[in-house]
């Protein structure tokens, strides 16, 4: 049984006063739901703080960050380990986000590499590929996305991928208010986990999650999350708005 997971990714918002405040609001929102796992991921400068809220709260929302540096200490201006993200309560990290890989230019043996050093370290990765708007009109999509599967898988243990997330966003509805259809987000997560059963076996491919990203709202979650190889969805903009994000949590109600 796959338990779905609603994540938030913050990207470059929020100050330290504003992630804590979306906090409490959120997790007063979010009280007693069950069946399905919230996360946040608030910027490296207010993990912390968020982590000990979280606690002080005793809340029921996962911590997650945006990315992760593969080593676990050293001269890496700048970088943030694995080891130091564990010990400020995260559980989940966002790897290979389209906009690290396009405007950071990530490639995906960094990639692998980031991938390796969050399972190492007991942490959960949420690993996103997905495809350009040109690459799609070419009737590239799957290929793109086979590529970045296997480059990305290409360190780690096949077994290790029943418990990753993965999160298929395609990049032309990144941020742009254009969602994939729901049988476009299906179609496209069938496939992913055809690709992660043909690495590691049908058992590991079916426990692993498999969200969707991009443009998620409250008003298309609903029909995002019936489709069947969909378990999750990471959203960016609503879920700055602990109102917007709780509704698209209570996508079931
Ligand atoms: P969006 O972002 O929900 O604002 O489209 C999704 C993401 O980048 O993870």
């Amino acid at each position: 049984m796959r338990i779905p997971l609603i994540a938030g990714n913050w990207k470059m918002y929020k100050t330290n006063d504003e992630a804590a405040h979306t906090v409490r609001e959120l997790d007063k929102l979010v009280k007693g739901l069950a069946g399905v796992h919230i996360a946040v991921c608030p910027p490296f400068t207010a993990l912390a703080g968020v982590g000990r809220l979280l606690t002080e709260l005793d809340s029921k929302i996962w911590l997650g960050a945006q990315n992760v540096y593969p080593e676990p200490e050293g001269a890496f201006t700048g970088e943030i380990s694995p080891i130091m993200l564990s010990a400020a309560g995260v559980y989940y990290v966002i790897i290979g986000h389209s906009e690290r890989r396009e405007i950071l230019k990530e490639t995906d043996e960094l990639i692998a590499e980031k991938l390796r050093a969050v399972l190492e370290n007991n942490m959960v990765p949420i690993l996103c590929i997905g495809e350009t708007l040109e690459e799609r009109e070419a009737g590239r999509a799957q290929g793109k996305v086979q590529d970045q599967l296997k480059k990305d898988l290409s360190l780690i243990d096949p077994e290790q991928i029943a418990g990753m997330v993965f999160a298929y966003e395609p990049i032309w509805a990144i941020g742009t208010g254009r969602t994939a259809t729901p049988d476009d987000a299906q179609e496209m997560n069938s496939f992913i986990r055809q690709q992660l059963a043909s690495v590691g076996g049908a058992e590991v491919a079916d426990q692993a999650r498999i969200l969707y990203g991009g443009s998620v709202k409250p008003q298309n979650i609903k029909d995002i999350m019936k489709m069947e190889d969909v378990d999750g969805a990471l959203v960016g903009g609503a879920s700055l708005n602990a109102e917007e994000f709780s509704s698209i949590a209570r996508y079931k109600e």
